[in-house]
């Protein structure tokens, strides 16, 4: 598995709603690394390059509304596994179905209004994360805690 990046957005429901920081707090006790981090605004042409997959479907104008209705977090986060483990923390699509300990199950009802997007393959991560950053805002660091956060042969 190894190192991974993958890219996080606290949606629009999630900043409206002071969630910001609850939520980027979860991502750090885990043990994931802040590579990058930045609050934008999704534009319509934006959204439908993030979310190409489902322009075609019936719920894209409803998702396009609301993911442009306000600003968003975009995060890149690092360690091993990451995009797996993001998305485990999250929880499935709808929030109503998440358990209890997701970011979805603990804070939202909804199955549009989710919070948050994690990528969900190794493949949208860099496709994801290329979108949202610039190369030279992804930040390579060294971390004085790595040897709490892993056994040198987990990597
Ligand atoms: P995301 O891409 O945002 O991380 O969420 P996901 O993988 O769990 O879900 P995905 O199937 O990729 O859907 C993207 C977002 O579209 C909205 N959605 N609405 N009305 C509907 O049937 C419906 N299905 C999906 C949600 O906001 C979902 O997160
Ligand atoms: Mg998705």
């Amino acid at each position: 598995m190894g190192i991974e990046r993958t890219l996080v957005l606290l949606k629009p429901d999630a900043v409206a709603r002071r969630l910001s920081g609850e939520l980027i707090s979860r991502f750090e006790q885990k043990g994931l690394t802040i590579v990058g981090m930045k609050l934008l605004h999704v534009t319509p042409a934006l959204s439908k390059q993030h979310y190409a997959e489902h322009v075609s479907k019936p719920f894209y104008p409803q998702l396009e509304a609301f993911i442009t209705s306000g600003p968003v977090v975009a995060l890149a986060l690092e360690g091993i596994g990451a995009i797996s483990v993001v998305r485990a923390m999250m929880g499935p699509t709808n929030a109503r179905e998440a358990a209890p300990g997701t970011i979805r199950g603990d804070f939202g009802t909804s199955r549009q209004m989710n919070l948050v997007h994690g990528s969900d393959g190794p493949d949208a991560a860099k496709k994801e994360l290329a979108v949202y950053f610039k190369p030279e805002e992804l930040l390579t660091y060294a971390n004085p805690l790595e040897g709490m956060l892993y056994a040198g042969d987990e990597k």
